[in-house]
């Protein structure tokens, strides 16, 4: 894909020879596009998971190797039953729509956070989904689900804990690289770019151990109102940034 010249895409020039392997998104500020419309939250979250839909696809058109979201944390929980339950309805709905293009799309979707929470049929769509698509190799988009940083780095602990017992492990050893094997993100590469819109300023729990090196990148802009050119923005601001992972 050729650069982007100003007067195409204002505000951002992509170098598109240079993206980012790995974006990650917290999908924030539904809620309170819905309480600007006076719609009802839920309403916000359709808008969001249609916003999702967008970014994805491009995500894939343009070429980037993996995309990551935040869907629903593990303290999500404490919202009103009925949120939850339409925030399940929409990830429903989106998976039965993937799982009908995916000869198409050809897209690897993957799931970080403990399923067993979900409703049989919701864990068994999720099990489908990657199953099926386990094989493709363009995009991969993690959808993180029931997921926090915390709880992922407490399940690993445990496991590798186990493994030591068992005698799989050494308990004096562990690498970097040997402890990331025990979380839900295995076999992805940290994200380089981690976008927050709705112009909240935290990590919420949100890939603490795989943050490490990432950059950021904040914007007002509420999720259902982020587009194509504000990621562009993102990886233009991400490929204006010097990387120097700790050393000069
Ligand atoms: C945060 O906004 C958003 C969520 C907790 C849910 C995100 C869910 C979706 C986008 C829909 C389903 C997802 C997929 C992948 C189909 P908020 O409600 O906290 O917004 P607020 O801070 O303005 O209240």
């Amino acid at each position: 894909m050729p650069l982007f010249r100003k007067k195409e895409q204002p505000g951002a020039e992509v170098d598109f020879t240079k993206l980012p392997r790995h974006v990650a998104i917290i999908m924030d500020g539904n809620g309170r596009w819905a309480k600007k419309r006076g719609l009802p939250r839920t309403a916000g979250h359709a808008a969001g998971a249609e916003t999702f839909r967008t970014i994805a696809t491009y995500c894939k058109e343009i070429g980037l190797d993996y995309l990551t979201v935040y869907a629903f944390s593990t303290e999500n929980w404490k919202r009103p039953q009925e949120e939850v339950s339409a925030i399940m309805g929409l990830l429903k709905k989106y998976l039965l729509e993937a799982i009908g293009r995916m000869e198409r799309d050809k897209v690897k979707m993957e799931f970080f956070g403990d399923l067993s929470p979900l409703t049989p049929e919701l864990r068994e769509l999720c099990e489908r989904t990657r199953e099926i698509s386990s094989h493709y190799d363009g995009c991969q988009v993690n959808i993180c689900l029931n997921y926090g940083g915390r709880d992922e780095l407490l399940r690993g602990a445990m496991v590798y804990a186990r493994d030591c017992l068992d005698g799989k492990a050494d308990p004096n050893h562990l690498t970097e690289e040997q402890f990331s094997g025990y979380l839900f993100s295995r076999g992805v590469p940290d994200p380089d770019l981690i976008i927050r819109p709705s112009g909240e300023l935290r990590l919420s729990n949100f890939l603490l151990w795989q943050s490490a090196y990432a950059e950021f990148y904040f914007t007002d802009v509420l999720w259902p109102d982020f587009s194509k050119e504000e990621l562009l923005r993102a990886i233009a601001a991400y490929q204006g940034r010097s990387r120097r992972f700790g050393g000069v």
